[in-house]
């Protein structure tokens, strides 16, 4: 993702507020996310467990970890790579991300309501993508590795 404007720190605190706001809603949250996931990308629900539970409340955790994280990206830059090279091992396609992206955008506008504006898009988007960003840095490592190997 090329071209992604960096995160400044005003930028940073509106992330920070919308997320308190976001987390309130935690299970609407990851329910909508998955939901959206599989209404645009059906053939992803067979890559995940049939109980959501579990996987659920880990990608919550992964939210509130990357956030809380925002003024040291560098301190989450490396397990998101690995991460992401996890995610390519288990089938997960570059081609998916953005359909991730749509999920999660979507999702926290519905559970954010009035306090969701163009700017806490604008905000969340450039979040998002940063995060997928450095997820498939941790993909083409992983292919080179194996290329290597
Ligand atoms: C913003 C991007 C994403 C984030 C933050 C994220 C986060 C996570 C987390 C925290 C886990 C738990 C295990 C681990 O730490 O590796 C996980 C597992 C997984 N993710 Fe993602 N993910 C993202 C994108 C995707 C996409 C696009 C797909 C495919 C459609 C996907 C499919 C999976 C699958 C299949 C698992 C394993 C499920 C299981 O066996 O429980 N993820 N993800």
């Amino acid at each position: 993702m090329k071209g992604t404007p960096a995160m400044d720190a005003a930028r940073k605190q509106r992330i920070k507020e919308s997320f308190k706001t976001i987390t309130q809603h935690e299970e609407a949250l990851t329910d909508l996310v998955y939901k959206k996931l599989f209404s645009l990308c059906p053939h992803a629900r067979a890559m995940f467990p049939e109980d959501m539970t579990t996987h659920k409340m880990q990608m919550s955790v992964a939210l509130g970890l990357i956030v809380k994280s925002l003024e040291n990206f560098a301190t989450v830059e490396e397990h998101l790579m690995e991460m992401g090279g996890e995610h390519a091992d288990s089938g997960v396609k570059p081609d998916y991300y953005p359909i991730m992206s749509d999920a999660l955008l979507s999702a926290m506008a519905t559970v954010s309501g009035p306090a969701w504006t163009p700017q806490i898009e604008e905000d969340w988007t450039i979040a998002i993508n940063t995060i997928i960003s450095s997820m498939l840095k941790g993909t083409s490592d992983s292919d080179q590795a194996r290329e290597a190997a």
